[in-house]
């Protein structure tokens, strides 16, 4: 059986970089895995994973990795609820729920987190970058937040975790932790689950800076497009965005050396669902201010009725709420069994 995990951490707002990355993804994984799969687009989806079941996470564990005010941190659990719904996954045909209401998750962590060498966890370049020059001071989970993450995924016994470029380290951690238990405990028992990466957007950068990550931690707000922006706030982002004096070249390898270019018709192509090179070939010997504004319309048209569509839904919080509730009891009901078959590996009396 295959099965899709993944999940985004509610800490502040959603941005274009999680939805180009991540959850338009997930949405197009969610129909392409239904029995009768709707037109695809998406280069993701793939005939194996008809019948695949989806599970979405909202990882509020790992929000706590960082220091989080807990009435925001709430409001960001819903929030982004909302935003799965808003931006097209169904809560029928896929779980949705939140991390901690399912406890499987912190103590598969607690036994996985006995296999996994501190030696891996050294390797990991978000922790590294995380931490910066406090290293001595970061705490114990945002160390272990990769064994936290591999625990998301083995308590379902996920086969595919469609995440952006920045998770494929954890997720081959993961694919390692797996191994190690299986060798372990002389078994199959984990299934080695694969990173699916959208290619063309799978790293959307900073509209500051084209070297740095479109981030929810950077400090301006200018740098990311966030999914509830307004069309005024969107167009003004893109006018300001970093640009160079060049006309826009007229093939993709000369994108290479301009990386702001490179990062805005990035964004062109993923929201027009085109190629890199047809959103060139469109554009070739314009000026950039032609990219911002016809990008800046396209954003809108894409992202207004998400953002709508997410007001809406945190409007009547009861509702969202009692959508959460039900997908804990459905994640509950595959997570404990395959909790429990893993203590038993372990040699854990169970009463
Ligand atoms: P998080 O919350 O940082 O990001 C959620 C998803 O958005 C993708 N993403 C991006 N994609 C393209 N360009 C960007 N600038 C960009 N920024 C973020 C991320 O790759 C991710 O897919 N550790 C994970 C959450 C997690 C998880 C899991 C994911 C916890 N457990 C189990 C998969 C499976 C994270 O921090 O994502």
């Amino acid at each position: 059986m295959n099965r899709i995990f993944s999940g985004i951490q509610p800490t502040n707002q959603l941005h274009l970089g999680n939805y180009l990355g991540a959850l338009r993804n997930w949405v197009r994984l969610q129909e392409s895995t239904a029995s009768q799969p709707a037109l695809q687009k998406s280069n993701v989806s793939q005939p194996a994973l008809r019948g695949a079941e989806n599970f979405f996470c909202v990882v509020d564990l790992h929000a706590l990795t960082v220091p989080q005010d807990p009435e925001s941190l709430r409001r960001s659990t819903r929030e982004v609820t909302a935003a799965f719904i808003a931006a097209g996954i169904d809560p029928e045909r896929s779980v949705i729920f939140a991390q901690s209401t399912v406890p499987a998750h912190a103590e598969l962590a607690w036994l996985l987190g006995t296999l996994t060498p501190m030696g891996w966890l050294n390797r990991m370049t978000q922790f590294k970058e995380k931490s910066g020059k406090h290293r001595e001071d970061s705490g114990l989970g945002l160390y272990s937040y990769p064994v936290l993450m591999a625990a998301d995924i083995l308590l379902y016994k996920g086969t595919h975790v469609p995440v952006g470029e920045d998770q494929k380290q954890h997720v081959e951690l993961a694919r390692d932790i797996a191994g190690a238990f299986n060798r372990r405990f002389g078994s199959e028992y984990f299934p080695l689950p694969e990173p699916l990466i959208q290619s063309e957007a799978a790293r959307i950068m900073s509209l500051r800076d084209g070297s740095k990550k479109m981030s929810k931690s950077d400090e301006s707000d200018y740098s990311r497009i966030n999914l509830t922006d307004d069309a005024d706030a969107i167009a003004l982002k893109f006018r300001k965005a970093k640009s160079d004096s060049d006309l826009l070249p007229d093939n993709v390898e000369a994108l290479g050396a301009r990386p702001e270019a490179d990062n805005l018709i990035t964004i062109y192509a993923a929201l027009s669902d085109q190629t890199k090179a047809q959103a060139v070939a469109h554009f070739a010997g314009q000026q950039f201010s032609k990219l911002k504004t016809e990008l800046a319309d396209l954003a809108v048209e894409k992202l207004s009725p998400i953002g709508t569509r997410m007001r809406e839904l945190m409007s009547d919080q009861a509702e969202l709420d009692r959508l959460l509730k039900r997908g804990t009891e459905r994640a509950a009901a595959v997570a404990n069994p395959i909790l429990r078959g893993a203590q038993d590996l372990m040699g854990l009396v169970r009463s």
